[in-house]
């Protein structure tokens, strides 16, 4: 079988084995929902819950993100979730850390891959980790909401910007804005 006969769950299979291959000692948190939807949400990092768990998004955040889908009318599964840094940036004293920008160069030709063989329609960039991440410069208070035009791997891509859930959690007089943010992806699909 070619390369190109494989499906998007076989391809994506390849590139956790080769990120597996240059962690073999993290617990590796890859991906949830389908490769064949149409929206790719992209998050920072794994946290305490989501190394436990083996998915993305499963803790408060994840919680709230669902919750705020749910309003919108969507199920979580409607979309492919992924992060950029694949395991959990962990402080000296256990807890969560924001990743370094070493490791989340680190993580790019993986994340371009993954973007690729996905090949959504829009991505959505969940806060600044994984707006710059993605080479988007800028401020989240004069991104979010907006949609990005951006090479990425050679492919042009549509990428809306939306705060992260934990700074929502933070400050929950902005979930109205996270939720008119994440309801502009109806019309950009
Ligand atoms: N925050 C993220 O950015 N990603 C997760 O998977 C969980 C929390």
């Amino acid at each position: 079988m070619t390369p190109n006969q494989l499906s998007k769950e076989e391809k994506l299979k390849y590139i956790f084995k080769a990120i597996q291959k240059a962690y073999p000692d993290r617990r590796l948190v890859f991906n949830d929902g389908s490769p064949e939807m149409p929206v790719m949400i992209i998050g920072e990092a794994p946290g305490k819950d989501e190394e436990v768990q083996g998915k993305p998004f499963v803790g408060r955040g994840g919680r709230l993100l669902n919750a705020t889908l749910e309003k919108l009318g969507w199920k979580r599964s409607d979309f492919y979730v992924t992060n950029v840094v694949k395991y959990r940036p962990a402080d000296e004293l256990g807890g969560n850390r924001t990743p370094t920008p070493e490791e989340i160069e680190k993580f790019r030709p993986a994340l371009e891959k993954e973007i690729d063989i996905v090949d959504p329609k829009l991505i959505v960039v969940l806060g600044r980790i994984s707006m710059t991440g993605l080479g988007i410069e800028g401020s989240m208070s004069m991104n979010h909401g907006r949609v990005i035009n951006k090479k990425i791997g050679g492919t042009d891509r549509k990428i809306l910007v939306v705060y992260h859930p934990a700074a929502i959690l933070r400050n929950m007089n902005w979930e109205p804005i996270f939720r008119e943010d994440l309801a502009k992806i109806r019309k950009l699909v």
